[in-house]
């Protein structure tokens, strides 16, 4: 039987090395190493084989089949390979995919870019992060801030009522109030957020806008230090060469008040005074309401003084990129975001 087992072996190997392709290696198999194949049809032959012979046969028998198999693997692998290798012909797998363009990489809003600079800058100079509601009572909008039932500021034409007295608030000096009502002085704080004015909407003015407010209380708190820590901010912003004005203005809530003007070649307008801030020394009424609320004088005007800033992060943002129209910044425009 040895003969027939080697030629089978020669003949298979041969056969499964010529395969073409994996349908072709499948058909040799069933060939030689099927139910109803060669080596099965041989190895019915081991009952003739004298008992001497039968262990070396034996072997024989299970040393074809291994080695059929094992070319049968080698020759599916080979293809296989061959095939990827075809697929990939003239393809440089190590360069970067294509993207479609909806897949891009993002970036963050120019507001949010602002806002983060903006607190890094405030951070530095011990100022902490405070936050308080979008929707607020008139009391913390404006009772509190010394702002009178008859100021315009209070018209339902001007702001958003709610239908149960509260109000969208108009401003971030909401924010104020809150802080001081919480905490005793020494405070030094930045607030951020949303404010909302029933404004018209169009290229300056929008609906719902975002404002950064600041306040420090402590002893000793003058002008000077209001208008060196704002002009240290904006020259942190700007570049130094950047030229100031406080302006007198009224605010109810701060005595005296200013509007601070910019001048500097870094907002490409070297020769015209651009406004950016609304600020002021803490009005005494406004510490006297926060007493009668948390009825202590830890807020005595005596003692404590304080300045307030506030200003519009929009408006800084559309000053800062020469972007000619608020509504910009809401349209959602990748051709205007991409460019940040
Ligand atoms: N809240 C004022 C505004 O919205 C800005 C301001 C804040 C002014 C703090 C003085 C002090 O216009």
């Amino acid at each position: 039987m040895d003969a027939p087992l080697e030629q089978l072996r020669a003949e298979a190997i041969a056969a499964i090395a010529a395969a073409a392709d994996e349908a072709a290696v499948e058909q040799a198999r069933i060939k030689y190493l099927g139910q109803q194949g060669a080596l099965t049809a041989l190895s019915k032959g081991m009952k003739d084989v004298s008992k001497e012979d039968k262990p070396r046969i034996g072997k024989l028998l299970n040393d074809v089949r291994a080695a059929v198999t094992a070319a049968l693997d080698e020759r599916k692998a080979a293809l296989q390979a061959g095939a990827d290798k075809a697929a990939f012909a003239g393809v440089d797998v190590t360069l970067p995919g294509t993207s479609s363009g909806f897949a891009g990489k993002g970036t963050l809003h120019p507001i949010t870019q602002l806002l983060d600079r903006t607190i890094a800058i405030f951070r530095r100079m011990g100022f902490a992060l405070a936050d308080g509601p979008d929707i607020e009572t008139e009391w913390h909008c404006f009772d509190a801030l010394n702002t009178p039932a008859d100021h315009p500021a209070r018209n339902e034409q001007d702001t958003f009522y709610l239908p149960d007295g509260r109000l969208l608030r108009t401003h971030t000096s909401t924010v104020q109030i809150r802080t001081m009502e919480k905490a005793a002085p020494p405070i030094r704080i930045i607030a951020p957020g949303a404010a909302y004015r029933r404004d018209e909407i169009d290229a300056t003015h929008l609906a719902q806008f975002t404002q950064m407010e600041g306040l420090y209380v402590d002893e000793g708190v003058s002008v000077a230090d209001l208008k060196g820590t704002l002009e240290f901010f904006f020259r942190e912003l700007f570049g130094g060469d950047a030229k100031f004005r406080f302006r007198p203005h009224f605010f109810p809530f701060t005595e005296p008040s200013y509007e601070v003007d910019i001048k500097t070649t870094a907002l490409g307008a070297a020769d015209r005074w651009l406004e950016i801030a609304g600020c002021g020394i803490v009005d005494p009424a406004v510490f006297e309401s926060i007493n009668g609320k948390r009825g202590d004088r830890a807020y005595d005007p005596e003692k404590y003084t304080g300045f307030a800033f506030g200003f519009g992060l929009d408006r800084l943002a559309m000053i800062m990129s020469d972007t000619p129209d608020i509504r910009y910044f809401t349209n959602n425009d990748q051709r205007f975001l991409a460019q940040f």
